[in-house]
């Protein structure tokens, strides 16, 4: 006999909440209180940017970190400085956050969408391929939840076309594919310390790479066009002021000692948590290939085939919900089917190449088929407990799979 579901009054299956998030305690507070009494608040004159810069760079294998003031602008000022020029080509996802395609209309470049996989839910090296054109002249993977993209097939790509690739790495905090930090692998990486984020100061971002020329050009860039020994008021590219500040420094270098460990503790229990609910029908956690050497699991992430389990998404999450487990449908649709897409909604952006585009054309099937009815996310905060809280899920889970009948009827 199955047990009661809490969304028809039965006890839900856990009351406890699960860890709460952003963690932080006195080092936190110890390093505010240092660049509060220092009088040193800007990027230009205290030290802990310019340390959280060096540790965060080395920590992803990169010889450059430039801190901008979000995961968005990192986006734009890579383009810009790899010398992306007005309406070229872009390729990018279509599951992603808005930011991934909005950056490349900012910098001016037009986003062409390829599909991801359905089971890794990264960018499919093979609609990357069928996306390329002569017009193109970039690639920007999204190491999506956490988990590394296919970066050799990518790269592959990327060589036999002379194109830049700028890893979207906003999930993936010292990921790693196979052995390499995320970030260090493409010719620049960009990041995002954004409230929700692994890493977070509530906002920032930041910029990694290995190449001086572009390092330079970045840092050029974030800091108003100035050069490396310019005169203060000398400005030589346009730009803007898009430097962190002190506090999220601060904060941020803090955050960062607590970082190693916990990726290992979401990874550990990402993949205990995967192997415990791939035994029901029509659940698919993400895929993890070989190559993922290290999930950072900004997102513990799952398909749900409605059928196969038994159940429509809407209803198993409000089930799980009820069984105290938080979740949601996460993207609601692709980004080109985005009202900003169809409506064309570029502002001063791509005056010419705007009376080509269609994006009601875009194929990406794969992606509609998550957003629209099998997608289901769980925050990383939840990854952070005990291996006894990925018991409570998978067990939240099996429940409602013995009682998907109820589940079904009581949509009617
Ligand atoms: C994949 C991806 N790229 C870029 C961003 C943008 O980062 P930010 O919010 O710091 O601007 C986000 C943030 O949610 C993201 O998820």
């Amino acid at each position: 006999m199955p047990q009661k579901l809490a969304l028809f009054g039965g006890t839900p299956l856990r009351t406890r909440p699960f860890p709460s998030w952003p963690v932080f305690g006195k080092s936190e507070e110890k390093r505010l209180l240092r660049t509060l009494r220092s009088g040193k608040w800007g990027r230009l004159h205290g030290p802990a940017v310019a340390e959280f810069e060096k540790r965060f760079a080395a920590m992803h294998g990169c010889k450059h970190g430039i801190a901008v003031v979000n995961g968005t602008v990192s986006l734009r000022i890579a383009l810009l400085a790899a010398g992306i020029r007005a309406e070229v080509e872009v390729i990018v996802p279509p599951y992603t956050f808005f930011s991934t395609a909005s950056a490349v209309i900012e910098a001016n470049a037009v986003p062409v969408f390829a599909d991801i996989d359905l089971d890794t839910f990264n960018l499919d090296p093979k609609a990357v391929e069928a996306a390329v054109t002569p017009r193109t002249r970039a690639i920007i993977p999204v190491h999506f939840a956490g988990q590394p993209a296919d970066m050799d097939a990518i790269m592959a790509i990327a060589n036999r076309r002379k194109l830049v690739v700028i890893e979207d790495a906003a999930h993936a905090h010292g990921a790693l594919y196979r052995n390499r930090p995320a970030g260090s692998i493409g010719h620049l990486g960009s990041f995002s310390f954004q409230s929700s984020k692994n890493l977070t100061a509530g906002e920032g971002g930041m910029i990694t790479t290995k190449d001086d020329a572009l390092a330079e050009a970045c840092r050029s860039i974030h800091n108003c066009g100035r050069i490396p020994d310019g005169v203060w008021y000398e400005h030589h590219v346009i730009s803007g002021n898009y430097r962190l500040g002190e506090f999220q420094g601060a904060v941020l270098n803090a955050q960062l000692d607590r970082l190693e460990q916990q990726i290992k503790t979401r990874d550990r229990n990402g993949q205990y948590l995967a192997r415990k609910i791939a035994g029901l029908p029509g659940l698919h956690p993400q895929k993890r290939p070989p190559d993922c050497t290290r999930h950072s699991h900004h997102l513990f992430m799952l398909r749900m085939d409605p059928k196969e389990f038994g159940a429509p998404r809407s209803v198993v999450l409000q089930a799980l919900r009820a069984e105290g487990i938080p979740c949601s449908d996460g993207y609601g649709f692709s980004l080109h089917r985005q009202p900003m897409f169809r409506n064309k909604a570029f502002g001063p952006y791509l005056p010419k190449a705007r009376a080509r585009l269609d994006y009601r054309k875009t194929q990406c099937p794969n992606s509609d088929l998550i957003c629209r009815e099998q997608g289901i996310w769980l925050e990383q905060n939840l990854l952070l407990g005990p291996r006894a809280d990925m018991d409570d899920i998978a067990r939240a889970f099996e429940k409602l799979y013995e009682n998907s009948k109820e589940l079904r009827d009581w949509l009617g």
